[in-house]
């Protein structure tokens, strides 16, 4: 008796448990939706505010739109519901403490073309599989011992751009392009380079073309060239195997896993790699440049600075002498690369997209919607920056408060390379400044966007060796 009362008694409790955990699922959405979404206007049907924001210069669009409704706002862009942010906290919330339920989102064509595998797609453990390898092969312990290779690549660009009148973009690129096939393949980089670097300029090409994937199109000669990106990779892969060596480069980091990648996840990788590296570093270098060019009395300050590493243990100009060390030894010029990331701000935002709803002071962030942390307007906000439109390296004499700074992001996807980013400009202004001098051609205040912010044509100058 006592039993089946004490079963009742369970039965009844577990069905009463069952019945309010329903009811309360049941009533969730309703609470749920009692919630505000964050202010902000949504534009027209389906195109939204996608035309506000590319007619005119982006960073309007963002600042007016921060000035009306504060620093978490709705609307719409290229077929999306989106929120941007624009506070550290709020920045913190989603690329940190609560990163999970904010997963990477890239539309659909640029994921086919850097490959579905690539790091930048994926959330769990497959992407903390990856980043593990990536890092293991651009922390400073792994980076430190290419710095030789590092300079030889900067005085062979510099000395081909002696005298001459050049695309200070299209140049960096070179530089930028060879220092990360340098970090992936180590010394085999020689042999494959003028391949890799035509398959990849065709890829690119393709990347921001239509995706129409027939004969002639740009698109399709992208995904052949992709093919054959990976065909060179396997076979680099397959030597490797065969020589039985381990390398310290990040195909190695990549091969030597116990687990395994298979060779498309390493393609995939190596491809997104050089995507994230070349044209985010090259156009940084550019930017110096002009802002370099611009404000003499810091150039002057830059060049003494790297005259003292030159002269501190008896270098001669040409040699391949810098250190690991000399290059933490550079406070002045580590100052102008900062100020150069907050000022340019190439990467304005992010994207992610709420994996379910998420609520954030008092506002409900819907399941699927796009949230984008706008970079740019938290390095331009006056609070964080006095004076944020000035180029002014000495502001960062002081350290930067928490996530008021984040040209390589923050959290679980922030930027593997930014050691090596950092590396390889110091040690390409560290031969720049004592030993050549530049002059910009033309007007040089207009802004392109391709797509990151650059100095109109790219910056043209005129190189010439110091007499
Ligand atoms: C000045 C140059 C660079 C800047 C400003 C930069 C900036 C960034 C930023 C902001 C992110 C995070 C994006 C996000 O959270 O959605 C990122 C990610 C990444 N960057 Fe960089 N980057 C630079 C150079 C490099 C270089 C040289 C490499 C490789 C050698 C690299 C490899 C990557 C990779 C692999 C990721 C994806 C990480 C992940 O998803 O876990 N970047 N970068
Ligand atoms: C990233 O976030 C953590 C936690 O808020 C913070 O301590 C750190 O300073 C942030 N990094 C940057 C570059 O702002």
């Amino acid at each position: 008796m006592e039993f089946f009362s004490f079963c009742f008694l369970s039965f009844a409790s577990l069905l009463f448990i069952f019945l309010f955990t329903s009811l309360l699922k049941f009533f969730a959405p309703t609470i749920r939706q009692k919630l505000p979404l964050p202010p902000g206007t949504m534009g027209w049907p389906y195109i939204g505010e996608t035309f506000q924001l590319y007619s005119q210069n982006p960073n309007v669009f963002f600042s007016s739109k921060r000035k009306r409704f504060g620093s978490i706002f709705k609307t719409h862009i290229l077929g999306c519901p989106c929120v941007m942010i624009s506070s550290p906290e709020a920045a913190k919330f989603v690329l940190v403490t609560k990163s999970h339920l904010f997963k990477p989102t890239f539309p659909a064509s640029k994921e086919r073309m850097l490959g579905k595998e690539a790091i930048f797609f994926h959330q769990g453990s497959y992407h903390t599989k990856l980043r593990k390898l990536v890092l293991r092969a651009f922390l400073p312990e792994a980076i430190r011992n290419i710095v030789p290779d590092v300079e030889s690549h900067a005085n062979d660009c510099l000395k081909s751009w002696e005298g001459r009148l050049i695309n200070t973009f299209q140049e960096m690129k070179t530089y930028t392009f060879n220092v990360a096939l340098l970090s992936i393949l180590g010394k085999d980089e020689i042999l494959y380079r003028e391949d890799l670097k035509r398959c990849y300029y065709i890829l690119e090409q393709g990347y921001n073309s239509m995706p129409i994937n027939l004969p002639g199109t740009l698109f399709h000669k992208a995904m052949k060239a992709r093919k054959e990106l990976a065909q060179i990779l396997a076979k680099i892969i397959s030597t490797r195997r065969q020589m039985k060596l381990d390398h310290n480069d990040l195909l190695g980091s990549f091969m030597g896993d116990k687990e395994g990648l298979t060779d498309d996840q390493i393609a995939d990788n190596v491809i997104g790699v050089i995507f994230a590296a070349r044209d985010t570093t090259a156009s940084i270098l550019t930017w110096i440049l002009k802002f370099l060019g611009e404000n003499p009395s810091v150039l002057q300050a830059v060049t003494e600075e790297q005259e003292a590493i030159m002269r501190s243990e008896e270098k001669c100009g040409d040699d391949q002498s810098l250190t690991w060390a000399d290059t933490k030894k550079m406070p002045m010029t580590s100052r102008v690369i900062q100020e150069t990331l907050r000022v340019a701000s190439i990467l304005s935002f992010t994207f992610r997209e709420a994996v379910e709803d998420v609520e954030y002071e008092g506002y409900l962030i819907p399941k699927g919607w796009k949230v984008l942390p706008l970079f740019r307007n938290i390095h331009h906000s006056p609070e964080n920056f006095p004076d944020p439109e000035k180029f002014d390296p000495s502001r960062f004499e002081a350290a930067p408060k928490p996530n008021t700074f984040m040209p390589f992001g923050n959290g679980t996807h922030s930027c593997p390379g930014n050691e090596l980013a950092k590396l390889e400009i110091l040690v390409l202004l560290h031969h720049l400044t004592t030993k050549y001098r530049w002059s910009m051609v033309g007007t040089n205040n207009g802004i392109q966007y391709a797509p990151f912010p650059l100095p109109q044509n790219g910056l043209p100058i005129i190189l010439s060796r110091k007499s």
